[in-house]
């Protein structure tokens, strides 16, 4: 009976093939099986599969041999801002699709991490940020508070009982250095995790306090909060983009862009007087030429801020030459830890991959796709310039994304290209979003379906195709990879909640209230 069923569903897959293959693509592309040869010839082999099963099973006996126990002097956590499973899964088919090319996915320990907030079960970066940097969850909308405190309350950053300290603060305490790294401005939500506490994520100058009827001098915007208190003023390297809100709307940048301050402060000289009065060697940079100028070694405090607002997609500063002017994550990486490891006691470092979420956003999944490979970059970077005897990494993401990989495609088709021939004998493409602007570009409301080319598909500014019209792409709810390789890397196997994160890292390395 089963046997039959079998059969006949073969049967039932040979016929829609061989028909679906006579159907050929109006520009000539083929689906037809034939025209597929196998992309790896070893993998036809059953002794491929068994050596590599071997390989694995050795390198697990090695792993559980090696366990690190040591203490984790230093602390990296690499957060891909909407990096879901799939997107990395698909970074993986870009690069080449075979083994595990994506350079954390080699890493011994892996586990899956709950993302919801207090009040909602599709999180955003805010909020996010407040769980896996200071271990505790959050209203959406929210930055280093817990959820007593409803969005865009004025006061609800200064009630004490309700603010929430990063790992970086507990690094601080314990006298390491810390520090973080952003392609986004440094303002933006995930980094503001590490040194703020506000009721809005948008409050990242006066100017936006103001406009939700709050006193920019009692409700004290982002960008103050990173110049002026405590932890923000502690830190060694600062370095991403987001000069606007550091400068009044009355004066330009070195760029020639105005500033969104209304306050008349300059947050950039500010923070260099600081330093200048505590005898510290510190620098501003906003270039990639003015960053290869620092003598990293020679440097106690490191302030780059490359862009007005974010730093470009990676892939687009290899397109266009121009934007070479900005340094790429990897390069900004490595100078964040050659400043943070002068320090005897160690260090905290985040480094955030951010314009992955903001091209699915986009639905620009090649885009998205580029940066998580660069992303993965600054990993393997990060990786060989420290010792798995005494840094521990986790790399992980705040949230999904709406984004899926369908249709069958065959191994040497362009993951961002097209799949199959749907019922209504038009292509579709592999990866396609539940919702986001991407719809525009895949219907037309008399039409139908747009006929959609292989050629198009492979443009960076090509938004894949969704099944709901939305502005902007949702992020979405399901769980998140972590991977983790160094001291005590083993606590990250599981599934558990986001904000157990800082817990496991605080007592891998010592410090804070779980140490
Ligand atoms: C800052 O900008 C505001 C307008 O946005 C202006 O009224 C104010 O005079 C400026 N402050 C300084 C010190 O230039
Ligand atoms: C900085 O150096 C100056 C003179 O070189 C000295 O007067 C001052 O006290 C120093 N300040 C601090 C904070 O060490
Ligand atoms: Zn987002």
């Amino acid at each position: 009976m089963a046997k039959g069923f079998i059969l006949v569903l073969l049967v039932a897959v040979w016929l829609s093939g061989s028909v679906s293959g006579q159907r050929d693509h109006p520009r000539g592309r083929s689906f037809d099986p034939e025209d597929h040869p196998i992309k790896y010839a070893e993998e036809q082999q059953t002794q491929y599969w068994v050596d590599k099963a071997q390989a694995k099973l050795l390198s697990k006996l090695a792993e559980t041999q090696a366990a690190q126990t040591n203490k984790a002097k230093n602390v990296i956590l690499f957060l891909g801002d909407g990096m879901s499973v799939h997107t990395v899964t698909a970074t993986r088919n870009l690069l080449g699709d075979s083994a595990e090319q994506v350079y954390f996915e080699g890493f011994p320990y892996t586990g899956l991490s709950k993302t919801y907030c207090v009040n909602r079960q599709v999180a955003d970066s805010a909020c996010t940020a407040t769980a896996y940097l200071g271990g505790v969850k959050g209203n959406y909308g929210t930055i280093g508070i817990n959820a007593n405190v409803v969005r865009y309350n004025c006061d609800g950053d200064r009630q004490e009982e309700n603010q929430v300290m990063s790992i970086a603060q507990w690094a601080q305490a314990a006298g390491k250095n810390a520090g973080l790294v952003t392609t986004a401005r440094v303002t933006h939500a995930s980094p503001a995790g590490v040194y703020a506490h506000t009721a809005d994520r948008n409050w990242e100058n006066d100017w936006e306090v103001a406009n939700r009827n709050c006193d920019p001098e009692q409700t004290i915007d982002i960008a103050r909060q990173l110049v002026e208190q405590p932890v923000g003023q502690g830190l060694k390297v600062i370095l991403g983009g987001g000069r606007q809100n550091f400068i009044n709307t009355t004066v330009n940048d070195e760029e020639g862009y105005p500033g969104y301050r209304t306050d008349g402060r300059h947050l950039i000289r500010d923070w260099l007087a600081q330093k200048n009065e505590a005898n510290v060697s510190a620098n501003y940079v906003w270039s990639r030429k003015g960053l290869s100028l620092v003598d990293l070694d020679n440097t106690d405090y490191l302030l780059g801020l490359f862009a007005r607002s974010h730093l470009p997609y990676n892939g687009d500063r290899n397109r266009k030459r121009s934007q070479l002017a900005d340094p790429s994550l990897s390069e900004l990486t490595e100078a964040a830890i050659k400043v943070l490891r002068r320090n005897d006691e160690g260090f905290f470092l985040f480094v955030e991959g951010a314009r992955i979420d903001m091209a699915h956003h986009d639905t620009y999944a090649r885009r998205s796709l580029e940066d998580t490979a660069e992303f993965a970059k600054a990993v393997q970077v990060a990786r060989e310039l420290t010792s798995e005897e005494d840094t521990l990494i986790v790399v992980t993401a705040d949230h999904g994304h709406v984004m899926s990989i369908n249709g069958y495609p065959f191994r040497d088709q362009e993951i961002t290209g097209l799949a199959q021939l749907a019922d209504d004998d038009l292509p579709y493409t592999i990866l396609s979003y539940a919702n986001g602007p991407g719809f525009s570009s895949a219907y037309n409301r008399a039409e139908g379906r747009a006929l959609l080319k292989e050629k198009l598909t492979e443009d960076p500014d090509f938004r894949h195709p969704t099944l709901v019209p939305l502005d902007a792409e949702s992020h979405g709810g399901d769980d998140v990879p972590v991977y983790a390789s160094g001291p005590y890397a083993q606590y990250f196997s599981g599934n558990y909640e986001q904000s157990n994160i800082p817990a496991l890292m605080g007592r891998a390395a010592g410090i804070g209230p779980y140490a």
